[in-house]
């Protein structure tokens, strides 16, 4: 009798945790969408309070302060380059903006350089990989600019 008691009890647990674990699971995948959701919608607010100052993409080619940040990626991120190179690149720049250090001579002479803009490394991290993972907003007027410059052949 007291085996049998025991056996009961030892059943009730089991089946408890077993209920508990697969609540668990059926919490996962909701919880990873609204993660890189979340990463996006982050990085574009970073963007926007950080960069678009200058770098904004609804602004005209003629009233635009700086190249938008879909022509950095271009100048920073060609075939083959991986995402620790393009952070650790945008870091550099960000670090102090010089002449020496530019991959866009073009726009230092078109805009001037680029004023230090201090920000924590974290900002500027969360940055880069949101740049490198996402197309980034391009003005409309970007893609006429860019054949202008470049020819339609690298595309
Ligand atoms: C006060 C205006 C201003 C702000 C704010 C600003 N930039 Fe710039 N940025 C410029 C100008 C002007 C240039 C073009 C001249 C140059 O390249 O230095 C530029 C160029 C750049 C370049 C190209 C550098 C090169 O190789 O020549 C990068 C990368 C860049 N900015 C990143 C950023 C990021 C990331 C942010 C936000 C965290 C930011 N900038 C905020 C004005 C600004």
């Amino acid at each position: 009798m007291r085996a049998l008691l025991m056996l009961t009890a030892l059943t009730f647990i089991i089946s408890c945790k077993q209920a508990k674990k697969s609540g668990e699971i059926e919490d996962t995948p909701i919880q990873t969408e609204v993660d890189t959701e979340d990463l996006a919608i982050r990085g574009e607010n970073l963007l926007s309070t950080y960069c678009y100052q200058c770098h904004d993409p609804k602004m005209s080619m003629d009233n635009i302060l700086a190249p938008p940040m879909i022509a950095v990626k271009n100048h920073y991120i060609m075939e083959g380059t991986t995402k620790e190179a393009f952070v650790a690149d945008l870091l550099e720049w960000m670090s102090g903006p010089s002449a020496e250090k530019s991959k866009m001579p073009d726009a230092v002479e078109k805009y001037e350089l680029m004023n230090h803009q201090v920000y924590p490394d974290s900002v500027i991290i969360g940055i880069a990989e949101y740049l490198y993972d996402n197309e980034v907003e391009q003005p409309e007027w970007y893609e006429k600019h860019h054949e202008e410059m470049h020819g339609s052949e690298e595309e």
